[in-house]
């Protein structure tokens, strides 16, 4: 019964589909197609769930990560009328329309030739043959043939060429949308697309077929009845059955493409867009293995730069594209989701797939349901685990065949290892179907993994460039080799002739081993601590000759422009003395930006040297001719072998260096724990669920409460055994059972007032109180949700709203307040320049005037003052000028903080803001707070002139190029998506082509995603309701 209503939704959706049923179709007659679908072979669980859930229920939106966001960006950029809406749905779908009709409309149409793309071919069935293969071909050609367009996908290439002379449109309206005004024949003209005039035929077409839908809808016999509905599901149903079956059948014995089962297409966009022209020996084999075949999950684990996304990716197109499946992505940092984002929109647009982020605070829980286009997302971890969370409250789950977990040791990484882990457990307990993937360099215990994820491992020591390593120890290099008994050997001298003051200051040859590489080769110095670098950098300079200014002076000159401009008008004084010479310091105390052209500069060869701290060497691309470590530790701690591991593999740069050499220089005192740090294994990987007083089990067992996916303690039981915890238990629960500190999980949750046991007779059942809900959904710390709720509730009782200081004091994260020591003199002053309605709230809140100036003066308070209320509020005032001058530099100059970490506590404040905002929309008393907090999460979030935040939701686009494109002319995500890009290189000053094609395949896949919203909110507007009285 169960598993026939679970068919039943899948297969009159995919009916729906398949028959190009127009979603404005009356409602009758999409019968069954109830907007949920069920995902397929998931088990039991989602059986009975799909049982549950009653057919009307609300999704609410939902957000659960620290990092989170406002789940809808449209909320809060976009006006919040629906008609407001429609005219941009009608506007973006015109634009939509023009480039579905000038560009590749038949994403896999190359196959036409190939007797095995069958089931490939689906979407394209009605296509007339030839004209598609003629237009894929020409663009093909195209972008063979012309240097010019090497990079450029072929799709952006077709913008090119004027609408009348680009192919025909090979599809069927009904496969890619309901909105009339995708005919051909309405298409606008060239000229109006170039100056986006929205005709207002077309905006009236949109209204009109509002009309017309509902027209149809209320013209719809009401008096058909039930049962004939119910037998024409049942006939849609077996169709569908029979359809699935003979999908699954083809999928199973044929081979569905030349290139991994993928069509030639991939292979040349790998080649054009990545510059990939062939696969590595290893990575043929591993796409050939059973497991990946037979889609086991798997681990493989290669040496840094090995090459270990290509795998991943061929493997999630494969997912999209042949088992037409969503895709999900993790990387550990929000900047490379960035650059992973922009990398793969221009595949997304070639190959008719959505590209979403889900990073820092971009990214919609639950996703848009795409309307029959899959789904690529691509997440850090906080988000993932959030998106992850309501695709299984919306019981979509099912819909991600694939998972992919790249830098899969930061399982191992505190809270956030936690997190991965929260994740992958509940993936694997709710979706069986769904394949994980997991990648990495540095895995000591691959065991406990594989047995955590069910999974089967490879592993092969392959490195694209032979890497030497070296220590050296005063005047003399050694080569590493730790089969030796002393593990190293020596290899030669280091040649350098220093002046008795050179030798003072640069004792460790710093200069000496630098300069025999740069500057015509390149050099990554990494140094203990973030002044050091600053440092390192400075004096390597003082010590170079003259002649390395000449070198790359121009293109020195265009960088320090750009980082003045960036930092409007401020420029840093280490960088304006270290850029001449081609060096430049990187951590995390440079703003975004300025680290965004640094890593630039560096991998354009402008810069040849990169003094940084081991954050680096975690995933950024920036691999380097030497390697130096300037000693044995990371701040105070000495280093670990996967660190070590990590910084020595950016030595060698495929296709340039026929080998990367690493140094470590070593003091004699280190000499014997750097002998233990070669020869060592790699640390194990263990489970920090129990991290921080067992905080991970807890938020788990509240989050597996509250999106009932268990609710009695012996299921709960069952969920922890599928938990990486579960699998070390000996290891890290060495007081208690794992059972044990469940159950105590549960008291505590309960005492907490976070759970509580339902009162329905018989029942029994374990359930989330309102506080607790709030608590996961917003994700918010269990250590802060009581503190939070106690600080709103305050709050509301006089909440200051002729200022934003209390309301950004309310969003102040706890936990960044003890990364900040108040500077009484500063703190003095700031309060003293506040109205008298704010110095009203700062006492009220517990900070009186009186209290900060006698800090000020110096004298001992005795009163009893909440130091955290005081620092809370000192953050509070830095984050008000911050938002009221929108100049990092010259905040960061008054509150003489850095201005990286004005930085980090502006997105953090962004994203607690969020998560309050979801936190108070579980809780009626907090009403207030939901449009105050929603335009205060936009304002936190971007920072920036209100014109600029359109261009700076495109994955990657900072400020400073915001406003050059504005000031270009592109205003708009519209004009981006729309823009030549060989006119944008042109007109946007240091824009690379590169750079140019990946900003506009980004702004097209955004705007086809905000589109898709906008039109599933209609479809739902529009659904007839199933429970619909009739006569
Ligand atoms: N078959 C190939 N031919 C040439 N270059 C390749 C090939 N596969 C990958 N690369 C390039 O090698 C570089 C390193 O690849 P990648 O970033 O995937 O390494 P990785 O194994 O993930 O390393 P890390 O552990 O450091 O993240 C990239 O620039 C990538 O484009
Ligand atoms: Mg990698």
């Amino acid at each position: 019964m169960s598993a026939e209503i679970k068919v039943k939704r899948q297969s009159s959706r995919k009916r729906s589909r398949d028959r190009r049923i127009s979603h404005l179709t009356p409602a009758r007659k999409r019968t069954s197609a109830s907007g949920r679908q069920c995902p397929d072979n998931t088990g039991q669980i989602e059986l009975s769930r799909a049982l549950d859930q009653s057919m009307d229920a609300k999704f609410s939106e939902y957000c659960s990560d620290p990092e989170d966001l406002f789940g809808d960006y449209d909320s809060i950029v976009s006006d919040s009328s629906f008609l407001a809406k429609l005219d941009r749905v009608g506007q973006n779908m015109r634009q939509h329309d023009i480039e579905h009709t000038t560009s590749s409309r038949c994403p896999v149409i190359l196959l036409a030739g190939n007797p095995d793309f069958t089931s490939l071919k689906s979407s394209t069935d009605n296509c007339p043959k030839q004209s598609c293969d003629d237009s894929m071909t020409e663009s093909f050609l195209e972008g063979f043939t012309d240097d010019a367009f090497l990079d450029m996908p072929s799709s952006q290439l077709a913008f090119l060429q004027d609408p009348q002379t680009a192919p025909m449109n090979c599809c069927t309206d009904e496969d890619k949308t309901s909105m009339p005004m995708r005919h051909p024949e309405k298409s606008v003209s060239t000229e109006d697309r170039n100056e986006n005039h929205i005709a207002p035929k077309a905006r009236k077409s949109v209204s009109d077929h509002l009309k017309r839908a509902m027209m149809a809808n209320a013209a719809t016999p009401s008096s058909v009845s039930r049962t004939a509905l119910q037998k024409e599901a049942v006939v849609t149903e077996e169709i569908s059955v029979a359809m699935q079956a003979m999908e699954s059948v083809s999928m199973a014995t044929t081979d569905l493409g030349p290139f991994f089962g993928l069509p030639t297409k991939v292979k040349e966009l790998i080649c054009n867009l990545k510059g990939i022209k062939d696969l590595y020996e290893w990575q043929k084999t591993c796409l050939n293995l059973d497991s990946v075949q037979q889609r086991r999950n798997l681990i493989y684990s290669l040496p840094t730069s090995g090459g270990k996304t290509l795998v991943a990716e061929i493997l999630i197109l494969k997912e999209l594209l042949c088992r037409k499946k969503d895709a999900l992505f993790i990387l550990p940092y929000v900047s490379l989701v960035q650059e992973k984002v922009r990398g793969l929109a221009s595949f997304g647009l070639e190959l008719d797939f959505m590209v979403e982020e889900y990073a820092g605070s971009k990214g919609r829980f639950p996703p848009v349901k795409g309307r029959g286009k899959r789904s690529l997302y691509i997440a850090t971890i906080e988000k993932a685990h959030g998106l992850v969370n309501s695709l299984i409250e919306t019981n979509r789950l099912g819909n991600v065949g694939l998972v992919v977990v790249d830098e899969l040791h930061m399982l191992g990484d505190g809270s956030r290892g936690a997190i991965i882990e929260m994740t992958l457990a509940k993936v694997l307990y709710i979706s069986k179907s769904t394949q994980i993937i997991g990648m990495s360099a540095t895995l000591g215990n691959l065991q406990d993994i594989q047995k955590f994820l069910k999974a089967e491992s490879y592993t092969n020591d392959f490195r694209p460039v032979e890497l030497k390593e070296y220590v050296k120890l005063k005047d003399s290099i050694y080569e590493v080799d730790p089969k030796e008994e002393e593990c190293f050997r020596f290899s030669r001298v280091l040649n350098f002739k220093y002046s008795s003051a050179m030798q003072k200051i640069d004792q460790d040859h710093i200069v000496a081993l630098v300069t025999e590489v740069i500057p015509s080769q390149s050099c990554l110095v990494f140094c203990p601590t973030k002044k050091n670098c600053e440092n390192v950098a400075g004096m390597i300079c003082k010590y170079l000759k003259e002649d390395f200014i000449q070198h790359k002076q121009a293109e020195k000159a265009v960088l320090l422009g750009e980082l003045r401009s960036s930092g409007n008008g401020s420029l840093c004084p280490v960088l304006k003395k270290t850029v001449p010479y081609g060096l430049a310091y990187h951590h995390s105390g440079l703003t975004s930006e300025e680290r965004k052209l640094v890593e630039e500069a560096y991998s354009a060869g402008v810069l040849c040297l990169l003094t940084c701290t081991s954050t680096l060497a975690a995933g950024i691309n920036l691999p380097a001719r030497r390697v130096i470590l300037r000693s044995p530790y990371v701040a105070a701690d000495f280093l670990k072998r996967s660190q070590y591991k990590q910084m020595v593999g950016r030595a060698g740069r495929a296709g340039i260096d026929t080998h990367g050499e690493s140094i470590l220089i070593l003091q004699d005192k280190d000499k014997v724990l750097v002998k233990k740090l070669l020869s060592a294994p790699m640390e194990i990987c263990i489970s920090n669920l129990m991290h921080s007083d067992g905080k991970g089990v807890l938020s788990l067992i509240l989050s597996v409460i509250g999106l009932n996916i268990t609710n009695s303690l012996e299921q709960i039981r069952d969920f922890m055994s599928g938990t990486l915890l579960s699998v070390q238990e000996k290891q890290v629960c060495l007081e208690r059972s794992l059972w044990e500190v469940t159950q105590e999980c549960v008291e505590l949750l309960k005492e907490k007032g976070l759970v509580t046991v339902s009162t329905e007779p018989q029942d029994g059942s374990l359930q989330v109180t309102k506080l607790g809900r709030a608590t996961y959904k917003g994700s918010v710390d269990l250590t802060y949700c009581d503190l939070l709720y106690r600080d709103l509730s305050k709050g509301l009782e006089s909440l200051m709203l002729n200022s934003f200081l209390h309301l950004i004091y309310l969003v102040t994260p706890y936990d960044m307040v003890s990364q900040c020591k108040p500077d009484w003199m500063v703190y003095f002053r700031q309060f003293t320049m506040l109205s008298a309605a704010e110095q009203k709230m700062c006492a009220a809140v517990g900070v009186s005037e009186s209290f900060v100036a006698r800090k000020a003066a110096g004298q001992n308070v005795k009163k009893n003052v909440d130091q955290v209320v005081v620092s809370r509020l000192y953050l509070a005032l830095v984050l008000q000028s911050l938002l009221k001058e929108t100049d990092l530099w010259s905040v960061a100059d008054r509150f003489q903080l850095s201005r990286g970490f004005i930085q980090t506590l502006l997105s953090s404040s962004s994203v607690f803001c969020s998560c309050v905002l979801h936190f108070t929309e579980e809780l009626e008393e907090f009403w207030p707070f939901k449009a105050l907090l929603t335009e205060l999460t936009r304002r936190l979030t971007y920072c920036v002139q209100a014109e600029l935040i359109p261009l700076m939701e495109v994955a990657g686009v900072m400020e400073r190029r915001a406003k050059l494109l504005y000031n270009a002319g592109y205003k708009t995500l519209a004009h981006l998506a729309n823009a030549d890009p060989n006119v944008l290189a042109k007109t946007v000053e240091n824009l690379f082509k590169k750079q140019a094609n990946q900003i506009v395949a980004s702004a097209k896949m955004l705007l086809n995603e905000k589109a898709d919203a906008l039109q599933e909110e209609m479809d739902d507007l529009l659904m007839m309701p199933l429970d619909l009285l009739s006569l």
